[in-house]
């Protein structure tokens, strides 16, 4: 690990970082999203999205430079930075995507990233393949081989460059996550500096996002904790929540510029067409000085740049949103809430429930309460780990689990509150348990806490146990062990 990241807060799998770019002097704050800049056409100027957008990092194609006849000596003589007019760091992608676009591209690994560096660039890539979803698996082995013959190469560049450039190492795979993983751990091995995850443009597209959700998983198997990862192509605010609670670092996005120019219109719920809004939700500049009827009846460019004002904005607005959350550890709230915008994006976040291992590594042991707002909140990882805990408490004699009052007649009371299941009266005030739940309980909490129960009388099989309940449902009281003596409340 080359020591230029480091993580500060977490929740879930997302933290706060700070990645430093030697070469541009700046330390950037993650997570963070790079603009994509074709320097042929500047939908906004690259000098306004550091100063009105906040964007400290923005991407660019060196390979487009390096083929532009009226661009490439001038990059080459005034310097990237000079060039796009940009006070922060310049991250370039090397001409991967060209590839996968047309089969071949004119120049090798060396000659790119050395044109990376000639021309100023603060984080070069190498000539990674982008192997697309569900090709077949000899096709994304073989592609893998040459992506990490690559690796090895700009390692051997990044020698000769006094380490001041940072470099990438992507990792492919396409949809195997065995390969993915392994990538991932030839990646880190590399001892390159960050590490983009390749080739899910087509899954972003698609909406697949539990797919997305298991090759990010895959990915972070493989890598250290330090190990800053980017997510190659994403950047639309429905997702970045979930990818953040993923463990994503840096995202770059073209969707603002792209979506603007066929008048699509971001919103943390989707993607609109201008023409099917009669209203704009949301506040920033644009949508507070324009109605839809006005920019749709304005001339192309004017309406192209003022969507794509619009779709930073909420982009970034969103960033930060995501950011605090991480400082208020409410992630996973958030993600709940944007994981309602499409039924795709609530795969993707049920299948980050899954990924228990991953949470578990990072997410911390305590924070301010948790507020339970779907029926998903159930597989949170704070209830695992209750879970996990009841398998190792011991208790003795006659014991009620209720969910009103003490009662004399027993050793002792536990309370017992849905998705968590029992614990003793004492940890009533400590995190996790100090949860708020709607009194309209979904079922699922109830089976969380029944699976909570089981776990203690399994962990004591001397005891006796009795529940008394309110209105647990069946399916709840039917995973009971059969010695547990149920009785209902008032
Ligand atoms: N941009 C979007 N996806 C990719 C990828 O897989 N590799 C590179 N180099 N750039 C990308
Ligand atoms: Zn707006």
């Amino acid at each position: 690990m080359s020591g230029h990241f480091e993580t500060r807060a977490f929740d879930a799998a997302g933290r706060i970082g700070e990645l430093t770019v030697p070469r541009a002097g700046v330390t950037v704050e993650t997570p963070a999203l790079l603009p994509v800049v074709n320097p042929h056409i500047e939908t906004v100027d690259p000098a306004e999205l550091y100063a009105t957008f906040g964007a400290e990092l923005l991407i660019t194609n060196s390979y487009i430079l390096h083929q532009s006849d009226d661009l490439r000596d001038q990059v080459l003589s005034d310097g990237l930075h000079a060039l796009l007019d940009f006070p922060g760091a310049i991250m370039t992608d090397s001409g991967s995507f060209q590839l996968a676009e047309y089969g071949e591209i004119d120049v090798t690994t060396e000659e790119i990233l050395q044109f990376q560096h000639d021309i100023g660039s603060d984080i070069g890539t190498p000539v990674d393949i982008p192997t697309p979803p569900d090709a077949s698996r000899e096709q994304a082995a073989e592609e893998l081989r040459t992506t990490q013959e690559r690796i090895e190469l700009a390692k051997r560049v990044r020698g000769g460059l006094n380490d001041e450039m940072l470099i990438t190492a992507p990792v492919q795979g396409s949809t195997y996550l065995d390969l993915r993983e392994e990538a991932a751990r030839h990646a880190d091995a590399s001892g390159l500096d960050v590490f983009p995850i390749g080739a899910v443009v087509p899954l972003l597209n698609a909406y697949r996002y539990a797919d997305v959700a298991d090759i990010i998983a895959a990915t972070k198997r493989g890598l250290g904790d330090d190990a800053p990862v980017h997510l190659f192509g994403a950047g639309h605010p429905m997702m970045l929540a979930l990818a953040v609670a993923l463990g994503c670092d840096l995202f770059d996005s073209a969707a603002y510029a792209i979506y603007a120019r066929d008048d699509r219109y971001l919103t943390v719920r989707g993607t609109e067409h201008l023409s099917e809004l009669s209203y704009f939700p949301c506040s920033c500049p644009v949508c507070t000085d324009y109605t839809p009827e006005e920019l749709g009846t304005m001339d192309e460019d004017a309406r192209e740049e003022l969507l794509a004002r619009h779709n930073l904005h909420v982009t970034f607005a969103e960033l930060r949103r995501v950011k605090q959350a991480i400082r208020s550890g409410d992630l996973l709230e958030l993600v709940d809430m944007r994981a309602r915008g499409h039924p795709k994006l609530l795969d993707g976040y049920r299948t980050l429930l899954d990924h228990t291992e991953l949470l578990e590594r990072s997410d911390p042991v305590s924070k301010d309460t948790v507020f339970h707002v779907s029926a998903d909140c159930a597989r949170r990882p704070e209830v695992r780990r209750h879970h996990d805990r009841l398998e190792r408490l011991s208790v003795a004699g006659d014991v009620l689990l209720s969910e009103g009052g003490p009662n004399e007649a027993y050793t002792e009371t536990w309370r017992v509150v849905p998705p968590f299941g029992p614990f003793p009266r004492a940890l009533s005030d400590t995190y996790p348990l100090t949860v708020e739940t709607p009194e309209r309980l979904d079922r699922e909490s109830y089976e969380s806490a029944a699976v909570g129960v089981r776990a203690l009388v399994t962990a004591n099989p001397n005891a006796s146990f009795a529940l008394a309940h309110y209105e647990w449902p069946d399916s709840a009281l039917a995973k009971l062990p059969d010695r547990v003596a149920v009785s209902r409340l008032g």
